[in-house]
């Protein structure tokens, strides 16, 4: 039975008891609490809580659920999605535990053909809370649950409530046997794997205080009216309905998890550890879809981060399974066939939907190239120092320098074997933000934070006469030095003092251009400064630090420029200018700046715009920046009044306040116009050069070019021509010719890679020739032991391909060994007449390893075994099949 006609029989049984049929809410949540609907009641919380009252007495719903909790389960478990779809029934103090049992035992087994689930009511067992003997009862008599299929658990497993203060209570859960190919009998309690839950009934009567775990919290009181919550999980009905193994093979799954199998070119089932991958990358994409339909966008914290985990998440497994171009937007398309169906907002969003995913994985794409490298060195050198810890210091490192999270520097870490020393990564991001916080205090008012001292400073000498458009010199006079607590008289050699002179010619901090670097001097002082600010209007402070001699009040100084600093920041600032001009030529008006920076040799520039740029357009934004230059257009600033400026179409960037005439700045005339307080080059040519050196995403819809200018520009350039010249001489190919020779040697790779496989398939097969030719004959069963040298996947590969060899028509059991490490794995496969015959490889493994292991009756595999024993093993087969079908049961 499809998905979508199980959610339609759910709803259409509801109603017709009664129930209003409510829509799902969107999964970000308004809740405090949460930040993703996490399950069916959660929309319902303030009428089961009686905060407010419900519209209606009874209420059924198909709701959207995101957990992520459980993220590092997914894929390896049969039966934890991060996105699911939970149906439930709701009573707002109206029916309570008899008829919540009554319905869900009438839909879980009346037949198919008459509108139920049709689910075999021998196979369903139940669990109530032990101190809940009301529902033991009501089990036994509304469904003949004989009381051992009725299970007795604890508030661990029975008791009910959302992790967080609000209503709670015991509760009952069915569960259906799949079968001894999952596993072991026993009930729930024994392996939830085989008896897999489908549908929890909460009976809520109280609501709970805060407090953590499953009990660990006080019940404050019993709820105004007693409700009923359930949560019947669709994607497990769907399990359980369409025969498959797990939740990710459903329908509304299994088609993204073929998609992603094919790209890759791998065979779904036929490895492990590809299989998880195949099947994070399924659920995941999945859940990205609904994320990024509902609204949600990546982003560094909560719900965006939530999301932007995800999607990581998937593009790494992608990775890992060795597809390594951009993946998100393909498999969105799949899983939007996959749930439109049911929602149809997912195929109305797509567009957008599929634009945020690729630039959120462009994005990742330059995160992972850079910080990949450095983390496997890291990884390597903690290794041969014979550590198995990485330092914080190198995870704090990746974050900072490269962007990377931490969970996924846990994560790519422990892959390797290796630890993280996470305190002492969360101690230095401590320090960090400390020192960010005290230095933007510290910055904004030129290293005091005393504004009353600024004030009285300004209130005494006026507005610092500020010369930067003018000169790099000037002599002027020391009119306050301001320490950490307050004003000083003197500052002595060493020390760090605000400095406010009553002319200067330092350009200070503001409009995205970087502060001057210069000296000041004097008859009995030496100073560097460090840093110029202007924290109230009108008056400059600098930050000295003196280098010789001491600088007193009343001082006479020389101030001064660095020249060359001032060069490279009129020629970044213009630099920001004509890129800003050339980025609306090739992208149109809306690419309009919304930040920027620069300082010299170096500018960025922010933008709002989704989706990355691809190299094409990049090409053409450089090319018509440089074209500017080569042009050499006249730069020139002109005063007028905000209306004149607006006229001429001036770009105001800034939510600065303006006096009565502005600055306007002009690159080429009309080409660049924009209302600036900078300090620019004359001409575009003294620019010299603009090399972008990337392209990435700031949040979301917003990307950020970054450009190299000035000698530092050439000195990109030349190192990127470097670069291209050693791989040229690698190769021994023409520069030109590398694009194609690199595309030539992965595809020989990928040949060989091919060629590889083949030739393994084909020894596999031949071995298995042989091993089926010489079958011991064990009372009428052909009986296959060996060992392959390859480890597990051989082992697999080997079983199925003896068991292919042998005569279909004779029964016939394989098992191969393997040895990995000091450690061995199983594996049996029968063929069918074997099967015929009553043999069942899950339990000759389990017999052959003492309980241990599983899988299907026709294929099987245990581990864990001492390699030592792995002979002694394979021995004991003969014997199982000799003694019969039953003695492995
Ligand atoms: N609210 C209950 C659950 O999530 C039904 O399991």
């Amino acid at each position: 039975m499809r998905t979508a006609e199980i959610r339609r029989r759910y709803l259409d049984f509801f109603a017709e008891r009664g129930h209003t049929v409510v829509p799902s809410a969107p999964l970000p949540t308004p809740d405090p609490t949460l930040l993703f609907v996490n399950a069916g009641m959660v929309p319902f919380k303030p009428y089961l809580t009686g905060e407010a009252q419900a519209p209606w007495a009874r209420a059924a719903s198909v709701q959207k659920c995101v957990r992520t909790l459980d993220i590092e389960e997914v894929g390896r478990t049969t039966r934890h999605g991060s996105f699911f779809q939970m149906n439930g029934n709701f009573s707002f103090g109206d029916y309570f535990k008899e008829e919540a049992i009554a319905f869900a035992w009438e839909l879980s087994t009346t037949p198919v053909a008459e509108g139920g689930y049709g689910l075999d009511p021998d196979r369903i067992w139940v669990t109530v809370h032990h101190t809940d003997d009301e529902s033991r009862t009501l089990w036994r008599r509304i469904a003949g649950l004989p009381d051992e299929r009725i299970v007795a658990r604890g508030d661990e497993d029975n008791f009910w409530s959302m992790g967080v203060p609000g209503p709670c209570g015991p509760c009952s859960e069915l569960y259906y046997d799949r079968g001894p190919a999952f596993g072991p009998e026993g009930g729930p309690a024994v392996d939830e794997d085989r008896y897999m839950e489908f549908w929890n009934l909460v009976f809520m009567q109280y609501e709970r205080g805060e407090g953590t775990g499953k009990s660990g919290y006080p019940i404050l009181g019993e709820l105004p009216r007693r409700n009923i919550d359930t949560g019947m999980g669709l994607e497990r009905m769907a399990t359980l309905l369409q025969g498959v193994d797990n939740l990710y093979e459903i329908d509304e799954t299994r088609p993204i998890l073929d998609r992603a199998a094919r790209l890759a070119d791998i065979r779904y089932g036929a490895d492990a550890t590809a299989d998880v991958r195949l099947r994070v990358v399924a659920d995941h994409v999945r859940t990205g879809l609904m994320l990024l339909a509902d609204g949600t966008t990546p982003g560094n914290e909560g719900r965006g981060y939530v999301l932007r985990r995800i999607l990581r998440r998937a593009v790494r497994a992608m990775r890992q399974l060795g597809y390594e171009e951009p993946v998100l937007v393909d498999l969105l398309a799949v899983a939007r066939d996959c749930m439109a169906p049911s929602y149809p907002e997912v195929a109305e969003a797509y567009e957008r939907v599929a634009d945020q995913a690729a630039g959120e994985e462009e994005a990742f794409r330059a995160t992972l190239r850079q910080g990949t490298a450095v983390l496997d060195s890291a990884v390597a050198e903690t290794k041969a120092a014979g550590g198995r810890r990485l330092p914080g210091a190198q995870a704090f490192l990746l974050h900072d320098t490269y962007g990377f999270p931490i969970d996924l520097t846990l994560e790519m870490a422990a892959e390797q074997g290796v630890e993280v020393d996470r305190d002492g990564f969360t101690a230095l991001m401590r320090e960090q933000r400390e020192r960010a916080r005290a230095d933007a205090r510290a910055r904004k008012s030129g290293g005091t934070t005393d504004t009353t001292a600024l004030r009285t400073v300004l209130d005494q000498h006026g507005p610092t006469d500020w010369r930067a458009w003018d000169t790099l010199t000037t002599d002027s006079r020391v009119l306050a030095l301001l320490g950490p607590s307050g004003p000083v008289p003197v500052a002595r050699e060493g020390e760090i003092v605000g400095v406010v002179l009553d002319r200067t010619p330092f350009y200070a901090e503001s409009g995205g251009q970087a502060a001057d670097a210069g000296r000041l001097s004097g008859a009995s002082v030496e100073g560097d400064v460090l840093d110029v600010q202007r924290p109230l209007p009108g008056l400059v402070v600098h930050q000295v630090r003196v280098t010789a001699g001491e600088l007193a009040l009343d001082d006479t100084v020389h101030a001064a420029v660095d020249p060359e600093w001032r060069l490279g920041a009129r020629q970044a600032h213009s630099g920001t200018h004509v890129l800003h001009a050339a980025l609306r030529q090739v992208l149109g008006p809306t690419a309009l700046q919304s930040g920027s920076y620069n300082r010299p040799g170096h500018l960025r520039l922010d933008f709002p715009r989704r989706g990355g740029l691809s190299a094409t357009t990049r090409g053409e934004i450089e090319e018509a920046a440089n074209q500017a230059l080569r042009r050499d257009l006249p730069v020139g600033v002109r005063w007028m009044t905000l209306p004149e400026a607006k006229e001429l179409g001036a770009l105001a960037l800034f939510d600065e306040t303006y006096g009565d005439k502005v600055r306007v700045v002009e690159i080429g005339g009309a080409w660049s116009r924009e209302l600036c307080g900078g300090t620019h080059v004359e001409h575009a040519s003294q620019i010299g050069v603009i090399a972008l050196t990337s392209e990435s995403s700031v949040g979301s819809g917003m990307r950020r070019l970054e450009a190299a200018v000035g000698v530092e520009g050439f000195g990109h350039l030349a190192r990127e021509r470097d670069l291209a010249a050693r791989v040229a001489e690698q190769l021994q190919a023409p520069r030109a010719e590398l694009p194609e020779r690199v595309a030539g040697l992965l595809e020989r790779l990928k040949a060989a890679d091919r060629e590889n496989q083949r030739l393994r398939e084909q020894a596999v097969r031949s071995r298995a020739a042989t091993l089926a030719a010489g079958a011991e004959d064990v009372r009428g069963v052909l009986v296959v032991t060996a060992t392959a040298h390859g480890g597990p996947d051989e082992a697999r590969a080997l079983a199925g391909a003896v068991r292919e060899a042998l005569p279909a028509e004779r029964p016939g059991v394989v098992t191969i060994g393997a040895a990995s490490g000091d450690r061995a794995v199983v594996v049996t496969a029968v063929n069918p007449a074997a099967r015929q015959a009553g043999h069942d490889a899950a339990a000759l493994v389990r017999r052959l390893l003492a309980g241990k292991g599983g899988g299907s009756p026709e294929l099987a595999q245990g581990g864990g075994l001492p390699a030592a024993r792995l002979e002694e093993a394979l021995g004991a087969v003969r014997d199982a099949v000799a003694e019969g079908p039953d003695a492995h049961r």
